[in-house]
């Protein structure tokens, strides 16, 4: 039997590329997590924005020294379930895809393309097999209210936006990119999968405030995309994201009542009880 998530909001926020220096927390305290899945990127900080507790985890590690098909995407997630989580934040840096979503703008991904190939991406098989449901991978409250919140930052805001995740590390060719344009891909990026998944597979309701740090390389007239270039957007922009963190917690209903994923695994659990280990 699961416990009852508390009807206090505690919000784990997983930050990428110009975001090691955290997110600005009040009492701020260092915390290390251990996980059954392995080592998670980085220790914990957990703090509070206003009256709401906030758990950071940094994805990439102190010194950005994980790539993405490298982060332990399990152990972090299930290190911020341990940690008392309600919902989880994802903030990344995305490449854009379309024309109307220009570097600086900030989307509220809700949909999701998986092109990854080598990540373990559930907490389940090996004698216990689940099937939850991804229609809606993210939170369709948590977005709302995230993008309310974004919108009082000044930056641009699109409510919705479909992510296409790439293995990487390398960026995509031109071919790709333009194959993604066809698919209804409107942003790139490539640590939403299984970051989402596993999020919905441990009942947190997830959403992602992605920034756009760039075009892609779909647009024949202009260079590739550089990490340099996509680092100097974030860097600019993370105080955006910090301020964007503010406003939501100011904005979270005193009381937090149950979301749709809180129950993922209510009717996914497919092994037979006497079958489970
Ligand atoms: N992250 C930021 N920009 C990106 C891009 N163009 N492709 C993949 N990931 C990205």
């Amino acid at each position: 039997m699961r416990a009852e998530k508390s009807t206090s909001w505690h919000i784990g926020v997983l930050g990428g590329s110009g975001l090691a220096a955290g997110i600005g927390l009040e009492e701020a305290q260092e915390i290390e997590v251990a996980s059954p899945f392995g080592a998670p990127s980085a220790p914990v900080v957990t703090g509070r924005l206003g009256g709401v507790r906030f758990t950071f985890l940094a994805r990439h590690g102190k010194g950005h020294a994980i790539a993405p098909g490298e982060v332990n995407y399990r152990a972090n997630i299930d290190v911020l379930k341990r940690c008392g989580a309600t919902d989880v934040l994802a903030l990344s840096a995305i490449g854009s895809l379309c024309e109307a979503m220009a570097p600086g703008d900030m989307v509220l991904v809700d949909q999701f393309i998986d092109r990854t190939t080598a990540r373990t991406g559930s907490f389940f098989g090996s004698g216990l097999v689940a099937h939850v449901s991804l229609a809606d991978p993210t939170c369709e409250r948590l977005r709302t209210l995230l993008g309310k919140a974004a919108g009082q930052t000044g930056a641009r805001v699109h409510p919705s936006g479909t992510y296409v995740c790439i293995e990487g590390p390398q960026f995509s060719t031109r071919a790709e990119s333009r194959m993604y344009q066809g698919w209804g891909g409107e942003v790139i990026g490539m640590t939403g999968m299984p970051e989402a998944r596993l999020a919905r597979e441990a009942e947190l309701p997830y959403a992602m405030l992605g920034m756009v740090t760039d075009y892609d390389c779909w647009r024949v007239e202009e260079a590739g995309v550089e990490v340099s270039h996509v680092l100097a957007v974030m860097q600019a922009n993370a105080e955006v994201a910090r301020a964007a963190l503010r406003e939501l917690a100011a904005r979270l209903p005193r009381k937090r009542t149950p979301a749709p994923a809180d129950t993922a695994l209510d009717h996914a659990l497919i092994t037979a009880p006497e079958a489970r280990d």
